[in-house]
């Protein structure tokens, strides 16, 4: 039931949505005297609009919104989080090379900074639509907990951050930019030279989102907006139009540097290739220009005869006795003379490559010249990617019923993709072994699954990384009572059971159907950072180790690997050596990196580590009795691994 409002009406707010019915161009969002966001009249534009001569003023070429900048510092600022392992709830952490990480995305996306930098192949995401009624988690744009609260009217229990975002709100769309523009500028770091990013969106955020990118990746390396019949029977969520469709925007990281293959041809396409020769299959393209500039008023010199040995078919440019036929360009319908595709240089070079047929053209058998267009390429046939996606496999409900299959029930998750569409758009680029593919808004885990399905197919061996946020399902729902409390354990539920399905199906191929799971948590470190005053006897005690008591050694060296820019889903191992815990850890034949988290290491475990040569160590500080002890470590490493470099934590 609405709440009544007990105080007089806003004349301003109601004055200007007079305006905005009149010159809805006119409306904006700026900070209003109390500091907050509210819809404002662009007074700029307005008087333009009266004015009937071009009015001066400062005109720039921008996109901007109320928050932008403080977007921007957000996704700067540093953090004091990690993520910690968890191995109870992966499955084959040792051999598993893909990541499911638990955690609100933009943290998550800070903290990979420098191990993923340049090294993420593809990124799929399908964020908050911005339909007015998502819930979208808002960043720390500085306002406290009672702004929240008084603003929104909703929070969540854990982080007080989430809040549905109606139209209602002063912000609604200044809100949903920031939370995205943050994140995808974060984004591109991860991106490699020659990596794409893919993003579902709908016409609510459509323009926006388009400009965001065209600003964070540039306009010239926009590969297209691809429409995705999603919906064919239309969705009754939009008044007028019943909506059949949304978008896949692509953008990628150097247009320079891509490798964007297309897919593979369709069986329709693959039918086309019916004829055959001693070099192979081919299909017949006509040489004769259709479009364009066809007419041969428009290209004279392209207007010729082209002479046919009419036992064999085969052409020349000289007419000669065994040439003794020919063909002209004609434009069937209209009877006018047209061009050839080909000059006769090219002709006379490229013969083999074409094939002269009769064809009927108003009742009469003439002469027509083809190009025999083979099969064969390196790396297969393929087509370019089309700008209209409209397989029946992209259909929304196919998402729907392949959680249903997998999990039992359709209403655990609402708005899952089909894994077609995002297997259809890791197709179209071409992937090297351990590519990694990126989804930091993951759902219900399709992303993984298309992944799983493709590397299963065609022998690939692609890496997935899966970002979600711990969001808690709703205790009346069908997934709470199935157990599902929050919808991480619903993704990591159904990468379990897609990756079984997978193998059942495929038997003979080899996948990583694993992942290694970790959780988005506060930093392993105590905050020794204590203004001199603020000391007491207790946190002099407390900072004898300025480690979290909670933490293991296996939070510590994940910590570690995240400062020092190691990716971490490589091979770790752990060994026992004089009483000393001592991991190892590296995928290559040089270690990446050791460590050791034990109090009062001997010296003989100091020369175990240092004689294996590794790239990095890592030790506690407080593994070491005093200044003489850390002087030694480095005295022996200098001696045994001078190019080894060595760091306490
Ligand atoms: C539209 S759904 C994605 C669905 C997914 N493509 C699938 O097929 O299942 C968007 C997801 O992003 C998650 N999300 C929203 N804000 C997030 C944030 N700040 N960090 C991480 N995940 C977030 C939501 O919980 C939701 O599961």
């Amino acid at each position: 039931m609405e709440k009544m409002k007990m105080e007089t009406p806003d004349i301003t707010a109601r004055n200007i949505e007079k305006i905005a019915e009149m010159f809805p161009n006119c409306i904006t969002e700026d900070i209003g005297g109390d500091g907050k966001p509210r819809k404002a009249i662009n007074f700029e534009i307005l008087r333009q609009m009266l004015s009937d001569e071009v009015i001066e003023g400062d005109e720039a070429y921008e996109f901007t919104w109320v928050g932008k900048k403080a977007a921007m510092v957000e996704a700067n600022k540093p953090i004091r989080k990690t993520l910690r392992p968890c191995k109870e709830e992966s499955v084959d952490w040792d051999n598993t090379e893909n990541l499911y990480i638990e955690g609100d995305n933009l943290q998550v996306l800070k903290l990979l900074q420098e191990s993923y930098m340049g090294k993420v192949k593809m990124i799929y995401i399908d964020p908050p639509y911005n339909t007015g009624n998502d819930f979208v988690y808002r960043d720390d744009f500085k306002q406290s907990k009672e702004e929240y609260e008084e603003e929104q009217g909703v929070y969540d229990d854990e982080s007080n951050r989430l809040f549905k975002n109606t139209d209602t709100n002063g912000r609604f769309h200044s809100d949903w930019c920031s939370m995205i523009y943050s994140r995808l500028l974060l984004a591109r770091n991860l991106l490699a030279d020659d990596g794409v990013i893919f993003v579902s969106i709908d016409n609510n955020e459509v323009q926006n989102l388009t400009s965001i990118c065209n600003e964070i990746y540039g306009e010239k390396n926009q590969i297209g907006l691809i429409i995705v019949k999603s919906n064919p029977r239309g969705s009754m969520s939009t008044e007028e139009l019943a909506s059949l469709h949304e978008y896949l925007l692509v953008f990628c990281k150097n247009r320079q540097a891509i490798n964007i293959i297309g897919h593979a041809l369709s069986e329709d396409m693959n039918n086309e290739y019916k004829y055959e020769d001693s070099i192979g299959n081919y299909r017949l393209l006509g040489l004769r220009m259709r479009g364009g500039f066809w007419r041969r008023s428009d290209r004279p010199n392209l207007y010729f005869p082209i002479y046919i040995n009419p036992n064999n078919g085969e052409v020349s440019i000289e007419k000669n006795e065994e040439y003794s036929d020919y063909a002209i360009p004609v434009q069937p319908s209209t009877m006018e003379d047209g061009t050839w595709r080909w000059s006769k240089e090219k002709i006379s070079e490229m013969s083999g490559v074409l094939i002269a047929k009769k064809i009927k053209r108003n009742d009469e058998y003439v002469w027509d010249v083809f190009q025999k267009d083979y099969y064969e390429r390196e790396g297969g046939r393929r087509t370019k990617a089309k700008s209209i996606w409209e397989e029946s496999e992209i259909n929304y409900q196919n998402g729907t019923s392949e959680i249903k299959k997998l999990l039992g029930s359709t209403s655990f998750f609402d708005y899952s993709k089909p894994t077609y569409l995002i297997y259809h758009a890791m197709e179209m680029i071409q992937m090297n072994d351990n590519d990694i593919v990126l989804d930091f808004f993951s759902g219900s885990a399709t992303t993984a699954h298309a992944v799983m399905q493709l590397n299963a197919e065609d022998g690939g061996n692609r890496k997935f990384i899966m970002v979600q946020i711990p969001e808690e399902t709703d205790e009346k729902s069908e997934a709470y009572k199935a157990g599902y409390k929050n919808i991480c354990e619903i993704g990591k539920e159904r990468i379990r059971r897609a990756a079984k399905k997978i193998a059942e199906e495929n038997s003979d191929a080899k996948f990583d159907g694993g992942f290694r799971v970790f959780k988005l948590d506060d930093t392993n470190m105590k905050d020794v950072y204590y203004g001199a005053g603020e000391y007491s006897q207790l946190t002099i005690d407390q900072f004898v180790s300025n480690i979290k008591e909670d933490r293991t050694d296996m939070d510590l060296l994940f910590g570690c690997l995240l400062d020092w820019g190691v990716t971490i889903s490589q091979k770790h191992s752990m060994e026992e050596i004089d009483g000393c815990h001592v991991h190892t850890y590296g995928n290559g034949a040089i270690t990446d990196l050791m460590a050791c988290f034990d109090e009062n290491i001997p010296e003989s475990v100091i020369k175990y580590i240092a004689k294996k040569e590794p790239m990095r160590v890592v030790f506690r500080d407080s593994s070491f009795a005093d200044s003489p002890a850390k002087i030694n470590v480095t005295e022996i490493f200098k001696m045994l691994s001078p190019d080894t470099e060595v760091k306490v934590i």
